[in-house]
């Protein structure tokens, strides 16, 4: 996938994929940004430099490699403090605008997603990825379970912008579950002509076509999550 804008009023949200199929992110306004994660420093460099941005600030939502591989390079290039995912939730100002971190366990015991209300947005990392979720690596399924209830009360048009791009794993996984699903199955084609709008879809559509947000139990969503396991 190739570099990603997004307008919402007078923000951008400029996805930029790193590594292999990592995707971070810089919320901007007014030629200042702040980037939620870092898996790789050199094109975040490339970016803030292609667009004239000055970035203040770097969130980080969990402290796997390829979320955070390029945070020391870009701490000692650009003098910007990070923002761990152990630190206790709450809401800080940023770009003019809230940024409210929410503690979503699961994926690994500390990981933050970051939720700008004004927006409309959430930065989900490996809680939420474009129809499914995260491994437990760290976590329980029982945490994940009630971290994915969380998302699932914020208002249904939020666009949620998730730590990969996995989409088509994670339809062909959905469509295994639930075979014949139109919703899943139009997000699978759709990506074949617009891989963004698959990828990036608003948490309405993501309760149409993520199985982890089909389950009632948590005894239900450990045993989807073993069965992705092995898909
Ligand atoms: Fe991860």
């Amino acid at each position: 996938m190739n570099l990603t804008r997004f307008s919402f009023g007078d923000f951008e949200v400029l996805a930029v994929p790193v590594l292999r199929d990592n995707l971070v992110y810089l919320v901007c306004r007014d030629g200042e940004a702040v980037l939620i994660d870092a898996g790789e420093a050199n094109p975040v460099f490339q970016t803030l430099d292609a667009n004239g941005l000055r970035l203040q600030k770097l969130l980080i939502t969990h402290t796997h490699h390829d979320h955070i591989g390029g945070c020391r390079a870009i701490q000692d290039r650009l003098g910007v403090q990070s923002v761990s995912p152990g630190v206790e939730p709450g809401e800080v100002p940023m770009l003019g605008t809230i940024c409210r971190s929410i503690s979503t366990p699961g994926h690994m015991a500390a990981h933050k997603c970051y939720h700008f209300p004004e927006l409309g947005i959430l930065f989900a990392g490996d809680t939420l990825i474009n129809g499914a979720c995260g491994r437990l690596l760290g976590g329980t399924a029982e945490q994940l379970f009630a971290s994915l209830q969380k998302i699932c009360e914020l208002p249904d048009d939020t666009r949620i912008f998730g730590g990969h791009d996995y989409l088509v794993d994670n339809m062909e996984f959905a469509l295994s579950v639930e075979p014949g699903n139109a919703d899943m199955q139009a997000r699978l084609d759709l990506y074949r002509t617009d891989p963004a709008a698959a990828i990036f879809a608003t948490l309405a559509e993501e309760k149409k076509t993520n199985p982890f947000l089909r389950v009632g139990t948590a005894k239900e969503f450990a045993k989807l999550r073993r069965r992705k396991d092995c898909f």
